[in-house]
């Protein structure tokens, strides 16, 4: 993976001229994390959010205000936007079934901290205020009109009150900003959090828990001397945007370098890439040099897999959760480090004393029935586009698009309610594509390389290898797909809950904000309104 760069692009030097234009403080240096003292920090665990509702009828409110945290024990606190008192924000618990309504208020400053691009989206020459925000819950079966579609946002002193049914089984979803052309910033400020459903298929395995099941929220920063985050321009002053993030620092729950004391015995880890653009490859191991610790997958984005997956290296894209049992009993004594490729990001300091009570991982986890192609109504060719072209350099700024469209453009994509269909995601892009459909969860059927140029050239495509099934622990159900560069993704998708307008896009934030993400319909099954 290029770490800086598009198609040969480089981001521009830290030019302060843009920023200062937007009335953004001169940043400091942006900091070498190599620097800082490791693992002086703990962990830290999110608040979990305190309903005001009675025992059936949950009810939360969470206000987005600027919250100030310390990354790390030797950086000054750092300013971020949170819910309530805390970046991430508070985890909200819910079981299937039992519905839960919340009111998210924004109670921000009208000044973002972060450089707003003015003209991406069709939003230049339009009234929108720089601080904007709507929230969705991703991974949510939720009605459209509490789904947080991107313009439904509000300003400062707004609030919106969504019903969420958990009409879904058990899994980690999370809640994060969506606003229009500028979820890249509001979620780089901290505007997210954890969101669990609980169900008795989940219950019935008698999973650790409590203080033995762990949230671990990955994204990474770039983090200034002062402590501060700090986000790249382009240097362009009339289309600051870049194309995708990489900071130096990844964080754990907030924090860089952190520690977390564990007894020798198992653990349930909950994991959501929460990075911008970011893809991690996580090992757990005694040190940088040794044995990989295997460990096992039980869960992915909706839920748990039919059987555990035994891993020493787990990818997650942005947008994608794995729940991963690990089993620290033969650790003893050790600190194991958590780490993306050769990068620290947390170590488990393994106590000698025994005490977790032994578990057993059971073997069957749930039935999951894998949807028969046959099953599907229709196939929709979706191509993923990159019209940037490395011989000429103006076009480098150009948005990357869904199916060749731009999000103004009518809606497409109109399945039926109850139907299934199969989409197929033609990459023709040099990226990774995490790509996100709201509402729904999907199989992913398999991916077939094929030849770009020829497709380029005749609309047609010749595959050049045999279709790949997916990974074993992507055989469950997933919300959120890793399109590969050069390949065709398909995957199977039933539009199970509710008719109307919801959206599906790209993950990588920096993509999403600049037209990589369409609307779509799901239209009532006895509907006229077929195209
Ligand atoms: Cu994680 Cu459309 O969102
Ligand atoms: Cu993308």
């Amino acid at each position: 993976m290029r770490p800086l760069t598009r198609r040969g692009f480089l981001y521009a030097s830290l030019t302060n001229a843009a920023l200062l234009a937007q009335g953004v403080k001169s940043p400091g240096a942006v900091l070498n994390p190599g620097r800082l003292a490791k693992f002086v920090d703990r962990l830290p665990i999110p608040p979990r959010a305190v309903s005001s509702g009675g025992a059936a009828t949950a009810h939360y409110r969470l206000a987005m205000r600027q919250v100030e945290s310390k990354i790390h024990r030797d950086l000054p606190p750092a300013r971020l936007w949170g819910f309530g008192a805390t970046s991430p924000g508070p985890t909200i618990e819910a079981r299937k079934g039992q519905p839960v309504t919340v009111e998210w208020v924004n109670e921000l400053p009208r000044r973002h901290f972060l450089p707003v691009d003015r003209a991406l989206h069709g939003l230049s020459g339009t009234a929108a205020p720089d601080v904007r925000t709507v929230v969705h819950l991703h991974g949510g079966r939720v009605p459209p009109e509490s789904d947080g579609y991107p313009e439904h946002w509000f300003e400062p002193g707004g609030s919106s009150v969504v019903l969420y049914p958990n009409d879904q089984e058990a899994t980690l979803l999370w809640y994060h900003d969506h606003a229009m052309a500028i979820t890249r910033l509001n979620i780089m400020a901290g505007l997210f959090g954890l969101y669990v459903i609980r169900d008795e298929v989940e219950d019935a395995l008698h999973l650790p828990s409590g203080e033995y099941e762990i949230p671990l929220i990955l994204f990474d920063r770039n983090i200034t001397e002062d402590g501060q985050i700090h986000y790249p321009v382009s240097g362009n002053p009339a289309r600051i945007w870049v194309p995708e993030f990489f900071g130096d620092a990844i964080l754990a729950n907030g924090k860089l370098f952190s520690y977390h004391d564990v007894e020798p015995g198992q653990y349930r880890l909950r994991i959501l890439n929460a990075s911008n653009s970011r893809t991690y490859y996580l090992t757990l191991s005694a040190g940088a040099r040794s044995t990989p610790h295997p460990f096992f997958q039980i869960g992915s984005d909706q839920g748990l897999l039919a059987a555990p997956v035994e891993l020493t290296r787990l990818t997650l894209a942005p947008a994608e959760r794995a729940d991963v049992i690990v089993d620290f009993q033969e650790l003893r004594g050790q600190n194991i480090l958590m780490q993306s490729d050769a990068t620290p990001i947390l170590q488990f300091r393994v106590g000698t004393a025994p005490g977790a009570r032994a578990f057993a991982l059971p073997q069957r986890l749930r039935e999951i029935v894998r949807t028969s192609e046959s099953e599907a109504a229709r196939t929709r060719p979706l191509t993923l586009d990159d019209p940037s072209d490395s011989d000429d350099p103006t076009s480098m700024m150009m948005p990357m698009l869904l199916n060749g469209a731009m999000w103004s453009a009518p809606v497409t994509e109109n399945p039926t309610l109850g139907s299934t269909e199969i989409w197929s995601l033609i990459n023709l892009t040099d990226d990774s594509h995490p790509i996100h459909l709201h509402l729904v969860r999907f199989q992913i059927l398999d991916r077939r390389a094929f030849d770009v140029f020829t497709y380029m050239n005749t609309r047609r495509i010749r595959y050049t290898a045999g279709a790949v099934p997916p990974d074993s622990n992507e055989m469950g159900w997933k919300d959120t797909v890793r399109a590969y560069p050069g390949m065709v993704t398909r995957i199977i998708v039933r539009f199970e809950g509710y008719a109307g307008r919801y959206v599906w896009h790209c993950h990588v934030l920096e993509h999403e904000d600049y037209e990589m993400m369409r609307p779509y319909d799901v239209l009532p099954a006895n509907g006229q309104h077929d195209a």
